[in-house]
């Protein structure tokens, strides 16, 4: 079968390396899934520039991408609540991941049946997003009826992080691309806020929790908007320790990573705030949940183009130079 491989990191980027590989066997707690669709993400350039190693290491060469849609084709005996021909996405294992592939295998407890209504593109804007965003408004403590303030909403992040928000009965407010203004204010977002016209600080205040996307530019910013007391949870800001502590790291990755996020902690302190971290994990029983909700609420996904899996290159180069409409795809098979 192809796949797109990562032969070693490389701090400038590098094309992956399209090449032959057997079909992978499976473990009996696992299905073989043959990939229609798999979703391309900045996390994948990190990836590629050695960003994410402290966090995960992977043994090279690496079959890239970390989400997909596709159909089981065969089962391991301990795999329950799924048949062959299931059409399932998932946001795959952080240890295993592979989903730039005609065939992956995959833990059974890591994927979720698709709703129907999506169409395969569709659904491979899901999973990584969608959990994302789960993780990161566990982690706000917010009830019905508080503010969420969500940078840079007008990327694929917030195509699933808004209407999930909604769904919760958040006040949702974001800002990013003028562009994509009603777009996202489809998504049910209460205010949005252009960038490059409005500086958000000058309006907002007492925020009852915010999602960073944007990471050191903007973190000091958001802190200050945020309400004494309140969580601001970051996807691009560093790891703290307890980031390193919430996903069981070893003893030194916890003292390394309490001291790399110290800023961001002492920032927060400043005003009994609490600065977190995430990385986004693999939970099939998260994505259940979602597919339910995107079932009930007919939620949309934002597509912005699609490519073939021989083109890889080009789409990892397309979500590095900016300005996303939603996900970017590879079409890898029907
Ligand atoms: N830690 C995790 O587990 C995790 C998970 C998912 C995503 N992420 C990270 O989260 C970030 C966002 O992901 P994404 O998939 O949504 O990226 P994306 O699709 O590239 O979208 C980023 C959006 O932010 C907007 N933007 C750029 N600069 C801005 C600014 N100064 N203020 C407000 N908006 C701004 C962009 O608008 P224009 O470019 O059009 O101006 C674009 O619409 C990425 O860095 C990704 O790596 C992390």
């Amino acid at each position: 079968m192809k796949v797109a491989v990562l032969n070693k990191y490389a701090k400038q980027g590098c094309d992956l390396i399209i090449m032959e590989v057997p079909v992978p066997k499976i473990e009996k707690d696992e299905v073989l899934v043959k990939v229609h669709t798999a979703g391309v993400n900045p996390l994948d350039n990190m990836i590629v520039r050695g960003e994410v190693k402290l966090i995960v290491p992977y043994a090279m060469p690496l079959v890239m991408g970390n989400e997909f849609c596709g159909t089981i084709e065969k089962m391991g005996d301990g795999v329950r609540g799924f048949s062959v021909g299931d059409r399932v996405y998932g946001r795959l294992p952080l240890k295993r991941i592979g989903a730039f592939a005609e065939y992956l295998s995959v833990s059974s407890d890591a994927i979720a049946k698709v709703p129907d209504y999506l169409s395969d593109e569709e659904a491979t804007a899901v999973p990584l997003t969608a959990l994302t965003a789960l993780q990161a408004l566990e982690l706000l403590h917010l009830k019905a009826g508080d503010t969420v303030f969500i940078s840079g909403g007008t990327g694929s992040f917030g195509a699933m992080a808004i209407p999930i928000a909604k769904s919760q009965g958040l006040n949702v407010i974001t800002n990013g691309g003028a562009s994509q203004r009603e777009r996202v204010i489809s998504l049910g977002v209460d205010r949005f806020i252009d960038y490059k016209t409005e500086d958000y600080a000058e309006t907002l205040h007492d925020v009852d929790g915010v999602i960073d996307t944007l990471g050191e530019r903007e973190l000091q910013k958001e802190f200050g908007i945020l309400k004494r007391g309140g969580h601001l949870v970051s996807l691009r800001g560093l790891p703290n320790g307890e980031f390193a502590k919430r996903m069981r790291m070893a003893f030194w990755k916890r003292m390394l990573f309490q001291l790399a996020g110290m800023k961001y902690d002492n920032m927060a302190a400043r005003n009994q705030q609490h600065y977190h971290f995430i990385f986004v994990y693999e939970d099939g029983k998260g994505l259940q949940q979602v597919s339910r909700l995107f079932d009930e609420k007919r939620i949309p996904a934002s597509i912005d183009e699609v490519f073939a899996l021989d083109e890889v290159n080009q789409a990892l180069k397309k979500i590095a130079s900016g300005g996303s409409k939603g996900k970017t795809i590879l079409r890898i098979s029907k």
